[in-house]
């Protein structure tokens, strides 16, 4: 289905934004990213972009992950869009008592052999609490599942608990009032980023974009690691400054 058509049909539901479907969806075209795991559903939105794009390319499967809580709180649910845009055929929903953590467990579990695990993703898109306990760990068991040149998008990058407690006391199950200062004041995605996929030997191709709050990281051993920050010129004068702060560094 070409995006146009797709956008027309889900453009005004939640959360991801025009631009990152239109990211994501070409990037699925370009590089034939054909067996997809998606970590985080809500609505859907960003899960039916992607059956449109593997409409597209005529072959793929998304394993979407969420919360079992949660499949009454998204109105439309994915399998409401996933009907209306006839795309359901690209999609397995799969819904978790306690969270995705535990469906990489059982995933881990399906695919090892003689204590090998085998890599069965092209993509995986980690997309739920922001959390560094559970998306650091989810970022160790995607690992062990994606395929070698593989990619993984961090979306939230910039989020912080902070940000959060203006509208809510509680993020998918972690009280707000329980964190500490810096837990709450930190995004906890760029940690995951700077602390843990950065340093990791497996990932040499990092590429943060902060003004659409995504990361990606490309699984792929190198001796050297190729780290960007791409900022978005016509999004706002508050990353244009921040990109002038940047280079005067460099220089
Ligand atoms: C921002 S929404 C996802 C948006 C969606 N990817 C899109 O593109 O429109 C975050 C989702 O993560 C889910 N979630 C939060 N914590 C989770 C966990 N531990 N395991 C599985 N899903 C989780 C929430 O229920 C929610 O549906």
């Amino acid at each position: 289905m070409k995006f146009d058509e797709i956008s027309e049909k889900v453009k005004d539901v939640p959360y991801i934004t025009p631009e990152n479907a239109r990211y994501l969806y070409d990037l699925i075209l370009r590089e034939k990213l054909t067996n997809i795991l998606e970590l985080g559903i809500a609505h859907g939105t960003g899960t039916c972009y992607m059956a449109a794009a593997l409409d597209e390319l005529g072959i793929g499967k998304i394993t979407s992950v969420d919360l079992l809580e949660a499949k009454e709180s998204f109105q439309p649910s994915v399998e409401e869009q996933l009907a209306k845009t006839g795309l359901e055929n690209f999609v397995q929903i799969v819904r978790m008592q306690t969270g995705y953590t535990w469906f990489l467990h059982d995933d881990i579990n399906r695919l090892t052999t003689n204590d090998v695990c085998q890599e069965e993703y092209d993509l995986c898109i980690i997309d739920g609490p922001k959390n560094w306990a559970i998306d650091g760990f989810t970022f160790f068991l995607v690992d062990k599942l994606l395929k070698q040149n593989g990619l993984i998008i961090f979306d939230d990058y910039n989020w912080t608990y902070a940000d959060a407690s203006k509208t809510r006391d509680v993020t998918d199950g972690i009280t707000h009032r329980n964190l500490s200062e810096a837990e709450i004041n930190t995004p906890q995605v760029r940690e995951i980023i700077d602390l843990l996929v950065k340093q990791h030997p497996n990932y040499s191709e990092i590429l943060v974009y902060p003004d659409r709050s995504w990361a990606i990281a490309r699984k792929k051993t190198s001796e050297g690691k190729k780290y960007t920050i791409e900022f978005n010129e016509t999004y706002t004068s508050g990353f244009a400054k921040i990109k002038r702060k940047l280079q005067k560094l460099i220089k």
